[in-house]
């Protein structure tokens, strides 16, 4: 497996992930999984693989002052990124450089790890969940969220497959790793095998407001580890391949508007 498949981001496409993804995608659904979640205030909370920090700045808001939260992520640049943002409300973030195999919390310290759009990245799955139940409480939880097949999703089904038809399967694969883990009985498993008491299992639905596309999905691929293979395509592929995403998704707009579905699946295990 590649860098690539790991989802890891140089500085400035940790910028773009921050200003383009984040507000669009990614944001909305660490929201949903901080809801489904049912933070409380006062909760001490990790977020591991947090990227950018999507969803501990969510989880900021929700547990308040009295609560604290930490991120952690292997790449630098993300969490260079994520320290750089604004305090939400409650307490500084903590951001850690760390492997989710190594998390920097001490045994049963946390009421919850929330793991957003990142198990299907990690090369060593159980040892990582491993860490997770190791630093939550006897009574704490583990929050993770999973996209669903990448059929369900058709604004990432298009991309993925229309990149990979113009440019290259290799190319499509730095966004169709995000759906590298996606099935319901291979997570539970998974989670199953990692000795979590109780795993929920649920399918969240956005509908989500979208730019328009002819100008989003160049920002979008320059902002995932597509950006190599496309930047290195000509001009006149990198814009057929935008062109026809954006006709394919037609069907999505409506006076004027871009409004897509996205799927992920919902799960949270108790120790
Ligand atoms: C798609 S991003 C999701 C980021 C964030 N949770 C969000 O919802 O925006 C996946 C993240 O997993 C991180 N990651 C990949 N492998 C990791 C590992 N072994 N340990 C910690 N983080 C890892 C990547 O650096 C990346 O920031």
């Amino acid at each position: 497996m590649t860098a690539s498949t790991q989802w890891q981001l140089a500085q400035d496409a940790a910028e773009r992930y921050q200003t383009v993804l984040t507000p669009t995608i990614l944001g909305p659904f660490a929201q949903a999984l901080v809801d489904f979640a049912e933070l409380q205030a006062g909760e001490h909370v990790g977020d591991v693989g947090c990227g950018t920090g999507a969803a501990a700045r969510h989880a900021a808001k929700t547990v308040g002052s009295v609560g604290q939260v930490a991120g952690v992520d292997v790449n630098a640049s993300m969490i260079a990124v994520a320290r750089s943002l604004p305090t939400v409300g409650g307490d500084p973030i903590e951001w850690h450089v760390a492997q989710a195999t190594e998390l920097p919390f001490a045994d049963q310290s946390l009421d919850i790890v929330l793991c957003a759009q990142t198990l299907q990245f990690l090369l060593e799955k159980q040892p990582s969940l491993a860490e997770m139940k190791r630093v939550v409480k006897s009574s704490g939880r583990v929050a993770v969220s999973l996209w669903t097949p990448i059929e369900d999703n058709p604004y990432f089904y298009t991309l993925v497959e229309t990149v990979a038809r113009h440019i290259g399967p290799e190319t499509a694969v730095g966004l169709k790793s995000a759906f590298a883990l996606t099935n319901t009985d291979e997570i539970y498993s998974l989670l199953d095998e990692a000795g979590f008491a109780q795993i929920d299992m649920q399918m969240a639905q956005l509908d989500l407001p979208m730019p328009a596309l002819t100008e989003f999905v160049p920002r979008h691929i320059q902002a995932t580890p597509m950006a190599n293979g496309f930047n290195q395509a000509s001009k006149a592929t990198q814009q057929t391949v935008v062109q026809e995403v954006a006709e394919k998704l037609n069907a999505y707009v409506a006076n004027g508007r871009t409004q897509i579905p996205f799927h992920s699946h919902m799960i949270l295990c108790r120790k």
